[in-house]
């Protein structure tokens, strides 16, 4: 089934300064979205500078949101007040939040499955971060399917392509400059589309579209792009420079 193409521009916790804005603006802007999706995930305190710039289409994705909506939860922000600012597709799930890199687990995959349903039932879509570290990567592609079975579980019956992206994101590839090999990458992501499969449906598996992350760039970009089940791209850095234009053309 061919699959629409889809890339996310993930500037974290990036710029530091508002005055660099227009310009990481203008990376995204100059993205042609007639073959392939767009979403950039500005940090939360540039959300709304960001919301009405793209006049591409490309969406505006927060990079993460509570489950439990508006209220006492300081430090939160509610799909509602998304909504509220007209945006239409949240990011969840990112290795940083689940505990990589040697901060404190902030998700889990119970919470998160709390956050995907949550954001369904607003009526929202989610692009769906799963991945593996290093020790897991090292034990070979077995290992990382059955992390990535544990990561999916909760989320099974909730896997509408229509409504979620799955973003795959070999842990050790992300800001490292190593990338997985598109042969590699490819076994993944048929994997895990396999899993989806046996797990939902040969349909759903068939439709939902499963981006890859780590170190994605402009250079890559085109072999990654000739691997039948991978559908598009997260990237990190090379969101923060004109090279994404670059990516998107070469997942077009
Ligand atoms: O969310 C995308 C990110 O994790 C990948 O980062 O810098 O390796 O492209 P990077």
């Amino acid at each position: 089934m061919a699959r629409r193409p889809i890339v996310g521009g993930n500037w974290k916790c990036n710029p530091k300064s508002k005055k660099d804005l227009d310009g990481l603006i203008a990376n995204i802007q100059a993205c042609d979205t007639s073959k392939c999706d767009v979403y950039v995930c500005p940090s939360m305190l540039h959300i709304d500078y960001c919301s009405d710039k793209f006049t591409n289409g490309a969406m505006v994705t927060p990079q993460n949101c509570n489950f439990t909506g508006c209220g006492a939860f300081t430090g939160e922000s509610a799909v509602e007040q998304m909504q509220d600012m007209g945006i239409t597709n949240v990011l969840i799930g990112h290795s940083e939040r689940r505990g990589e890199f040697n901060i404190t687990p902030m998700e889990t995959n119970s919470s998160l499955a709390d956050k995907l349903r949550y954001i369904l039932d607003a009526g929202m879509t989610c692009v769906f971060c799963i991945g593996e570290p290093k020790s897991i990567r090292e034990q070979g592609l077995q290992a990382v399917l059955l992390e990535m079975d544990k990561q999916l579980t909760l989320v099974y019956r909730m896997l509408d392509p229509e409504k979620v992206v799955i973003a795959y994101e070999p842990v050790w590839a992300i800001g490292t400059g190593l990338t997985a090999t598109p042969e590699d990458a490819q076994a993944t992501h048929a994997g895990i589309r396999k899993l989806i499969s046996d797990r939902v449906s040969p349909s759903v598996a068939d439709a939902i579209r499963i981006q890859y992350g780590g170190s994605a760039s402009a250079k890559n970009a085109p072999e990654l792009s000739k691997m039948p089940d991978i559908d598009g791209f997260l990237v990190g850095g090379a969101s923060l420079k004109p090279e994404f234009k670059e990516i998107v053309d070469a997942i077009s």
